[in-house]
């Protein structure tokens, strides 16, 4: 029997030798101390054929085999835990101070960058924004804003004709004739949208985005249209930029001005960019004509207003010194990923 005990035990010295992980450790121990199938085990089923004199010390050496082997397998358990954790550390070990890998985000195109530029320029001011429709029918935007047909000033507007009523806008002001007939002065709006006129070449293309102001109140004069216009360019070209105003003609604004904004390329000193002049247009202005203010039901006599439309891309190209407006249309990433101003 005692050469039994020696064979179990120098079976589990040589096994552990070739353990390496936790589970074969496991795996191993259950050969030897499994309750019902464990070699160990094994040995008490032995008691009913050892004389009864003996049988208490077999008990005995049976007992210490088992403690020897529980003893062996705790150390082993303990060991190969502590093993396998360092193995772990080093396998998932962080290098903190490895540079990140850098995370690339897209940014908003020049043309959205700009008229939400505008837009935090103007509400700061307190203006509303509204939307501006693409189709609009001819009263909207020719009629109601003093272009009756045969009106000379058409011409000054190619215009895509949807049916002999409905046309694609060509320009934001219909926007005013719809703000002013569901709404009475004080009026402050900001109208940004598309338009579209049959004209394209290197600044200019059939698709463009404008965007209306209109300010209809007690005694409002060009004074205040310059005083906001000034703080626009200011926020947009920077701290010092200045603008002028030049007589011009629409047929919705009577007096009507063409703006011009110091160059801030030169400083108004005159450079290319000026064509030595100084000044920059940038966009049409006025006081809204009687007529209109009268077509949307408010009394002239009364109130008055101002209006002006700022062409998006023309305001874009200058303040980027974009040469060609396909550059802002063919959405080639290598031209968009320069212009981010965030
Ligand atoms: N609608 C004019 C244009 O497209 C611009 C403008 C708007 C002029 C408002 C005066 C007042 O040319």
């Amino acid at each position: 029997m005692n050469e039994k005990f020696g064979e179990i035990k120098q079976e589990i010295v040589d096994g552990i030798k070739g353990l390496q992980s936790s589970k074969a450790v496991y795996e191993f121990k259950k050969q030897f101390l499994d309750n019902k199938a464990g070699k160990i085990g094994l040995l008490m089923k032995e008691m009913k054929n050892i004389a009864p004199e003996e049988r208490a010390s077999f008990g005995k050496s049976v007992n210490d085999l088992k403690e020897w082997a529980q003893a062996r397998f705790a150390e082993l358990d303990e060991t190969m835990k502590s093993l396998e954790l360092e193995r772990r550390y080093a396998e998932e070990k962080i290098d903190v101070t490895e540079p990140g890998a850098e995370e690339k985000s897209g940014n908003l195109h020049p043309i959205t960058q700009m008229r939400n530029e505008i837009i935090d320029v103007f509400s700061g001011m307190g203006f509303e924004v509204v939307e501006n429709k693409e189709i609009e029918n001819d009263y909207y935007n020719f009629t109601a804003l003093n272009t009756p047909k045969d009106h000379p000033a058409r011409d000054m507007q190619d215009t895509f004709y949807l049916s002999p009523e409905y046309l694609l806008a060509t320009q934001t002001s219909a926007a005013q004739i719809h703000t002013m007939e569901a709404k009475k002065p004080p009026i402050k709006i900001l109208c940004p949208g598309k338009v579209f006129r049959s004209d394209d070449d290197a600044t200019h293309s059939p698709m463009f985005h404008q965007m209306e102001g209109l300010v209809v109140d007690k005694k409002i004069t060009l004074c205040d249209l310059k005083g906001m216009l000034d703080e626009f360019v200011q926020k947009i070209y920077g701290e010092g930029t200045t603008t002028r105003l030049r007589p011009s003609y629409f047929p919705f604004t009577e007096p009507s001005v063409e703006v011009d904004v110091s160059c801030f390329e030169c400083g108004g000193k005159g450079c290319k960019l000026c064509k030595g002049t100084g000044w920059i247009e940038i966009l049409g202005a006025g006081i809204v004509n009687r007529k209109v203010l009268a077509n949307c039901g408010i009394d002239p006599d009364q109130y008055s207003g101002l209006a002006f439309g700022i062409g998006l891309e023309r305001v874009t190209m200058l303040k980027y010194g974009i040469n060609n407006i396909k550059l802002l249309f063919e959405s080639d990433i290598k031209v968009l990923e320069q212009i981010d101003n965030n």
